[in-house]
């Protein structure tokens, strides 16, 4: 049974310091168990759930650090306090260095030694409660594509999240930036928050007291002292989205503050000093920007160190039926309404369709079509916007036109494959052939 403190051993081969430490323990709400042979303390250890174990370093029979050693290797979230003779500093670097949470030196009082259980206890706690609120966001924020450049994106992603780098990630409108920069911070250990910020939402002015924060009396208006953008994300990530519109004025006091991870709030004296993920994003051409002199070269490059480009929905079109059937899965449940399924017609379309907003316009248009349609397919005429022909027809693309072609003339022969070859013009082999290409399901 565990107790609400926790369960704790005590090692330690003078028996009444032993005594005494259990003692300390107990009292204070534990329940402990005591051993003064470290060989059978640590059979014990394998038979029973403890959240701490607290040893002295020299013992008979078996060291400290080796205790230290065996514990972890059997339970790494373990705590371990170790109690060392005199201060010596090589000792205390061994047990850090094996992985001891703590070490103390003797002689030490009790509340010392409770003091720095509870906050050893406490670390591995917030660690664990990071730890689920980091996974349930992990699944909140899910990258769903099976192309090969979602899945070098998704690579990408976790290699760069255990990184400081800088990130800029580039791509039209509603491809996902945002939702690749979470990830990103979901995907690390940072114990901070992930702080997003518009860019283009604030004038300039405002946008710099946003990010750095201010000091009363800095302006009119500032009646109290008001933490920066900087400050707020400390040890997390700050995300600068459409940085491209981040004033010329203020760009050489971001570079300052990216590369020394210092600065000094609007009105104050004092430096702050802060551990911050940068991410950027922009839609826009952003080296245009930098070529007319409209976004500085240097803090540009300082941004730029890990690019990651997401592409357009249309460069990807084997996405948009994974990405379909995602959404109707995840709409349909968010509007508490049961699942319809798309027709054949309307997921061609889907895959023909150029989707100038990408994934955001996909995602909207589905909610609009489950909201309106009654029935429990959603057919072309749930679209009506897509079913234009205008808007159909406007690509020079060439595996689109043939997609078009193959589909017309499949209509037309009514689904016979042998006279939709002869209105295109070929071999019923090759018409077999494109339509396990482009992934045509017509059957
Ligand atoms: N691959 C994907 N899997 C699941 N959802 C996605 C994917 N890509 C984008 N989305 C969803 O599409 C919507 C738009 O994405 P997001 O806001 O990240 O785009 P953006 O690139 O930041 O756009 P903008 O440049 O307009 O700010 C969000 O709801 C996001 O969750
Ligand atoms: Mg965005």
């Amino acid at each position: 049974m565990k107790s609400r403190k926790g369960n704790v051993l005590v090692i330690d081969d003078e028996k009444h310091l032993l005594e005494v430490i259990k003692l300390g323990f107990e009292e204070d709400g534990y329940i402990v168990d005591g051993f003064y042979d470290p060989v059978k303390a640590v059979e014990r250890f394998d038979e029973k759930d403890y959240d701490a174990v607290i040893s002295d370093i020299r013992m008979p029979g078996m060291s400290g650090i080796e205790v230290l050693k065996y514990c972890k290797e059997q339970n790494p979230k373990v705590v371990v306090i170790l109690i060392t003779a005199y201060s010596s500093v090589e000792s205390a670097i061994e047990s850090m260095k094996a992985g001891a949470s703590d070490y103390i030196t003797k002689p030490f009082r009790m509340a010392e030694l409770l003091l720095r259980l509870g906050e050893a206890l406490k670390m591995v706690r917030i660690e664990e409660m990071n730890i689920n609120l980091r996974s349930e966001k992990i699944k909140e924020y899910e990258f769903i594509g099976g192309s090969g450049k979602i899945n070098e994106i998704k690579e990408k992603i976790k290699k760069v999240a255990g990184t400081d780098s800088p990130i800029l990630i580039l791509g039209e409108s509603g491809t996902g930036k945002e939702l690749v920069a979470n990830l990103i911070h979901y995907n690390s250990k940072r114990t901070g928050k992930f702080v997003p910020v518009n860019c283009s939402a604030f004038p300039s002015e405002l946008l710099e007291s946003e990010l750095f924060g201010y000091k009363k009396g800095a302006f009119t208006g500032a009646d109290k002292d008001k933490d920066g953008l900087f400050k707020v994300a400390n040890r997390g990530t700050l995300f600068l989205d459409e940085i491209s519109a981040l004033p010329i004025g203020l760009q050489p006091k971001l570079l300052r503050a990216i590369q020394t991870m210092k600065f000094i709030p609007l009105g104050g004296t004092k430096v702050e000093q802060v551990y911050v993920r940068i991410i950027t994003a922009t839609n826009k051409d952003i080296e245009t920007l930098v070529e007319k002199g409209e976004f500085r070269e240097d803090l540009y490059y300082r941004l730029n160190v890990i690019p990651i480009y997401i592409p357009p929905l249309r460069e990807r079109k084997e996405d948009i039926p994974i990405l379909a059937e995602f959404f109707i899965e995840k709409i349909s449940k968010r509007l508490n309404i049961k699942k319809k399924e798309f027709s054949r017609e309307s997921i061609e379309k889907f895959i023909e369709y150029d989707w100038k907003g990408n994934v955001r316009e996909l995602e909207n248009l589905i909610e609009r079509m489950i909201v309106l349609e009654d029935s429990d397919i959603i057919d072309m005429d749930s679209i009506p916007k897509m079913s234009k022909k205008s808007e159909m027809l406007n690509t020079l693309n060439l595996e689109m036109l043939e997609r078009q072609a193959i589909l017309k003339a499949l209509e037309r022969s009514e689904g016979k494959k042998k006279k939709a070859a002869q209105l295109l013009g070929v071999h019923p082999s090759t018409l077999y052939r494109k339509l396990t290409k482009l992934n045509i399901d017509y059957t």
